[in-house]
C-alpha cells in the first residue's frame, strides 16, 4: 500500500499482462534506461525498485514484474495483493494480448480494492504498421472500466516516464485525500488536518471562482465553530473545577 508521511511515499506497483507484451522491457526502460531486442521471458516474477523525486514528495516504487506465461498465473495474487497501483500491459500488434489484458482487468476488479490505481497500457507503439488494436479501442475499454490509458513504446521510450509520473500524481492525489482536512470530535472539538490551512490559504490567494468563495466561507464557519466549542468546553471546565484558567 502507499504510505504517506513527511511527504515520503512507498508504493507497491505490479505489472500484469500477456507474455511478450513488454512488461519487463517497460520496467527496464524506466529503471535502467535500457532496451533489449531479445529480452528473455520472465520466470515467476522479477523485483525492481526505483525512486522518483518530485517537488511535492519522494516516491519509492517497489515494482513486481510478473511473468505472463499461463503456468505462472496462479502466483499473480501474491504480487497484486496490497499493491497501490497495477499496470496491465498489452501488445498493440496482438489482439490476443488485448483480450488477455481484459481478463486481468476483470480479475483485479473482482479482488475488490477500490483504492487500486489501474493503468491500461498499449505497448509497442513503434510498430504502428503491425497494429491490430486501434488506439480508440483501448481508450474506450479503459474509459468504460475507469482505468487510465496510455500507448507506450519501451523501444523508443515513448510515454514510459510519463506512465510512472502519472501513477505518482495519482498516488499523491490519493494520499492527500487520505489526510482529513477537518476533524470534528465531540470531546476534543475541531482540529484542522495538516493540509487544511494550506488548502484554504491557497484558495484564498489563487482562486476567484465559486469554489473559493465556498471554501473560504466554510473555513470561517469552522473557525467560528471552533471558537464556540472552545468557549463551551471552557465553561464546562469552569463549572466542574473552581481553579480553571
Ligand atoms: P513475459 O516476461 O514473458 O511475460 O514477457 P514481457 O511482457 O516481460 O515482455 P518482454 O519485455 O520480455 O518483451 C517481449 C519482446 O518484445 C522482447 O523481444 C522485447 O524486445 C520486445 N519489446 C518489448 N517492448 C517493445 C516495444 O515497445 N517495441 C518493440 N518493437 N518491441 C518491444
Ligand atoms: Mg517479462
Amino acid at each position: 500500500m502507499a504510505r504517506a508521511g513527511n511527504k515520503n511515499i512507498q508504493a507497491k506497483l505490479v505489472l500484469l499482462g500477456d507474455m511478450g507484451a513488454g512488461k519487463t522491457s517497460l520496467v527496464l526502460r524506466f529503471v535502467k534506461g535500457q532496451f533489449h531486442e531479445y529480452q528473455e521471458s520472465t520466470i515467476g516474477a522479477a523485483f525492481f525498485t526505483q525512486v522518483l523525486s518530485l517537488n511535492e514528495a519522494t516516491v519509492k516504487f517497489d515494482i513486481w514484474d510478473t511473468a505472463g506465461q499461463e503456468r505462472y498465473h496462479s502466483l499473480a495474487p501474491m504480487y497484486y495483493r496490497g499493491a497501490a497501483a497495477a499496470v496491465v500491459v498489452y501488445d498493440l500488434t496482438s489482439m490476443d494480448s488485448f483480450q488477455r489484458a481484459k481478463k486481468w482487468v476483470l480479475e483485479l476488479q473482482r479482488q475488490g480494492n477500490p483504492k487500486l490505481i489501474m493503468f491500461l497500457v498499449a505497448n509497442k507503439a513503434d510498430l504502428d504498421e503491425k497494429r491490430q488494436v486501434q488506439n480508440e479501442e483501448g481508450e474506450q475499454y479503459a474509459k468504460e472500466n475507469g482505468l487510465s490509458f496510455l500507448e507506450t513504446s519501451a523501444k523508443t521510450a515513448q510515454n514510459v516516464n510519463e506512465l510512472f509520473y502519472e501513477i505518482v500524481r495519482k498516488l499523491l492525489r490519493m494520499a492527500a485525500v487520505d489526510v482529513p482536512l477537518v476533524v470534528v470530535d465531540v470531546e476534543d472539538g475541531i482540529s484542522f488536518g495538516p493540509l487544511a490551512r494550506e488548502y484554504f490559504h491557497m484558495y484564498t490567494i489563487f482562486s476567484a471562482d465559486k469554489t473559493f468563495s465556498y471554501s473560504f466561507q466554510l473555513y470561517h464557519i469552522l473557525l467560528h465553530v471552533e471558537r464556540v466549542m472552545k468557549l463551551i468546553s471552557n465553561e464546562k471546565c469552569c463549572s466542574e473545577n473552581d481553579h480553571c484558567s
